[in-house]
């Protein structure tokens, strides 16, 4: 029997690199099934995109029974890719699957994660920073934000006339490599 794979989405994410790992799923690039996307409001725009490619969602909001919710939504589940969630897992929730929870951050961790580091902020961060390189990760989730062993990372150049915009786009297309590849590491257990 396959692999099931819940995909954790957020709020306003695009919901692009749950449709990479959903594509690299359904293409047999990585050898597992996505099982559930979990959103955390209904107006999470990754919903239609999962219905259209014909992967069963669910709503869990994060009131005082998320961690029961989430953890009867990945019943069945033997990992869980946070794709754009802005939040920390409960640690019932880490703890039911060591090892097996990973996230996606766009920029080279260490550097340029943790507390306010999430969307165009890192890019600007970077460039603001001088870095002549940015690029992803992919990690293990740990109870410390954007800490975690690192399965992948992807880099890219940054260029002179880059904006933190053209940066984003490069490093967006590097994450939905990254994804798919991390979770085939994590799934043989590399
Ligand atoms: C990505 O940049 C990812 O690195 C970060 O959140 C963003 C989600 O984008 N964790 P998308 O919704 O997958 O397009």
């Amino acid at each position: 029997m396959q692999d099931k794979v819940a995909i954790l989405v957020g709020t306003k994410g695009r919901g692009s690199n749950m449709l990479a790992l959903i594509e690299a799923c359904q293409s047999g690039q990585v050898p597992a099934t996505v099982g559930i996307v979990i959103a955390p409001s209904s107006d999470s725009p990754a919903i239609q995109s999962a219905v259209q490619k014909g992967v069963p969602t669910i709503v869990v909001e994060p009131n005082e029974a998320y961690a029961e919710e989430l953890l009867k939504a990945v019943r069945g589940c033997t990992v869980l890719c946070l794709a754009g969630l802005m939040r920390m897992l409960p640690q019932e929730v880490l703890d039911a699957f060591p090892n097996r929870v990973l996230n996606i951050h766009p920029a080279l961790l260490p550097k340029f994660g943790g507390s306010g580091m999430y969307g165009m902020h890192v890019h600007r961060a970077v460039m603001e920073s001088g870095e002549r390189e940015s690029g992803c990760t992919v990690h293990i989730v740990t109870p410390v934000y954007d800490e975690g062993p690192i399965v992948v990372q992807k880099t890219c150049r940054i260029f002179a006339d880059d904006t933190p915009e053209t940066l984003a786009q490069r490093v967006l297309a590097l994450e939905h490599d990254a994804y798919p590849q991390a979770l085939s590491m994590v799934l043989r257990g590399e």
